[in-house]
C-alpha cells in the first residue's frame, strides 16, 4: 500500500484521554515530530502522558476546544488533526448531557472550520451508538440508524456524533475538507478509566478487590470489544493513506455477553467477587435504554488497510488485568 501523508506535525484533541494517549505513543513510535494536544482534562489525565513528560515534541493546551479563540492560527502548519475530544462514557453522558452535546456539536464545528482554513485533513471519532438499536444482523456503514426518542437522553450522544458525521461529510461534498470518520465499537486497553461507566475496567477493578460486580440489566446483552492498540493502528493507516470522505467501523466481530464477561474476568483475576444484577432504570432512571447487541461488519476497514484486529477477548482481558495490577 502506498503511504502518503507524512504526519510530521499532528494535532490531537482529547490527547490526554484513553485512546488519545495511546495514539500519542503510536505516532511518536512512527516518527511524528510535533504533537499539539488540546484537552480540558475533564475525563483525561496528565498521568496518561507521563511517559512522554520530557518529550519536547509534545505541547499540551489544557482548555476546552470550544474556549480557544485562535484555533485557526493555532492549526497553521500542521499536517493532520485527530479530533477525539468529547464527553464519553454512559455515566458521564447521563450526568452531563448538555455539556457533552455542546462539545460534540460546537467543538467539532470549530475544529472543522480550523481544518478547512488551514487545509488540514481531519479524523473524527464517531461511535457505534449511531446505529442505536438496529435489528440488522451485521452493522455495515450503510446500515440504517435506529436511535431512540429524545426523551431517552442516552441517545443525545449518538445524535450529536451523527451531526458531526454530517458536518464533516457535507464539507467533503463541497470539496472544502478531507475528513475520515471512524465509528468505534467498545474499545478497551491501558489508560481506560472505570469511573465513567466503562464496563471492562469497572469489572476488573472490582474483581481485583474481590468486590461485588454489578451488572446493569440481565447481562444477556452482548458486546464486541476491541484492543486500543489496533484502533490507533487503524487511525494511523487511514490518515497515512489519505482515505478521505469515508466512514469506517472499527471493532471486532467476536461477541461476548456481559454476564460471560463478568465470569471471565472473575476467573482470570482469581477473584471471589459475586455478581449481582440491577435494572437500568434503577441505575440511570427512565431516560435510558440499552441495545441488546452491537457487532460491526469490519470488512470495509480491513479491505482498506489490509490489517485485522489482533487480539481475542481472553488476551485483551489478561493484558488489562496485568496493567490494572500495577495501576490500581
Ligand atoms: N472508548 C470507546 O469505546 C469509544 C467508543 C466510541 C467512540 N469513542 C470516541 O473516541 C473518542 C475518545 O474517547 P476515549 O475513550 O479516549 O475517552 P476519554 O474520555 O478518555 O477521552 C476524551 C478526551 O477528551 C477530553 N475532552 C472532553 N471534552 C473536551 C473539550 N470540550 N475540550 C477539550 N478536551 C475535551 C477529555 O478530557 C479526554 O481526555 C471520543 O470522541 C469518543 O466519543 C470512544
Amino acid at each position: 500500500m502506498n503511504t502518503k501523508n507524512n504526519l510530521n506535525k499532528v494535532i490531537i484533541t482529547g490527547g490526554a484521554g484513553f485512546i488519545g494517549s495511546n495514539l500519542v505513543k503510536k505516532l511518536l513510535e512512527n516518527g511524528t515530530e510535533k504533537i499539539l494536544i488540546i484537552d480540558d482534562l475533564s475525563t483525561g489525565k496528565l498521568k496518561n502522558l507521563e511517559d512522554f513528560s520530557n518529550n519536547k515534541s509534545i505541547e499540551i493546551i489544557k482548555k476546552r476546544v470550544e474556549d480557544i479563540d485562535n484555533l485557526n492560527t493555532m492549526f497553521e502548519k500542521f499536517d493532520f488533526c485527530f479530533h477525539l475530544a468529547a464527553g464519553v462514557g454512559v455515566q458521564y453522558i447521563m450526568d452531563n448531557v448538555s455539556k457533552a452535546l455542546l462539545t460534540n456539536i460546537e467543538g467539532t464545528h470549530i475544529v472543522i472550520e480550523a481544518c478547512k482554513e488551514n487545509n488540514i485533513p481531519l479524523l473524527i471519532t464517531s461511535t457505534s451508538e449511531v446505529y442505536g438499536v438496529s435489528q440488522d444482523e451485521v452493522w455495515t456503514e450503510e446500515t440504517k440508524s435506529l436511535i431512540g426518542p429524545p426523551t431517552k437522553l442516552r441517545w443525545s450522544y449518538a445524535a450529536s456524533k451523527l451531526i458531526d458525521e454530517f458536518l464533516a461529510l457535507s464539507e467533503f461534498n463541497d470539496k472544502k475538507l478531507n475528513p475520515i470518520i471512524v465509528r468505534l465499537f467498545n474499545i478497551i486497553g491501558p489508560n481506560q478509566l472505570s469511573e465513567f461507566g466503562m464496563v471492562v475496567p469497572k469489572f476488573i477493578e472490582a474483581a481485583l478487590k474481590n468486590e461485588t460486580i454489578v451488572i446493569h440489566g440481565t447481562g444477556d446483552q452482548t458486546r464486541s470489544f476491541t484492543w486500543v492498540g489496533d484502533v490507533v493502528n487503524y487511525f494511523y493507516l487511514l490518515a497515512k493513506n489519505e482515505l478521505y470522505g469515508e466512514i469506517y467501523n472499527i471493532g471486532q466481530t467476536e461477541e461476548i455477553s456481559i454476564k460471560d464477561l463478568a465470569s471471565l474476568i472473575i476467573e482470570k483475576c482469581n477473584s471471589s467477587s459475586k455478581i449481582i444484577f440491577k435494572d437500568h432504570e434503577e441505575v440511570y432512571g427512565n431516560k435510558f435504554e440499552d441495545p441488546m447487541r452491537r457487532t460491526p461488519s469490519i470488512e470495509k476497514i480491513v479491505n482498506a488497510t489490509n490489517y485485522e484486529p489482533s487480539m481475542t477477548i481472553q488476551q485483551m482481558i489478561e493484558e488489562i488485568i496485568k496493567y490494572k495490577k500495577i495501576n490500581l
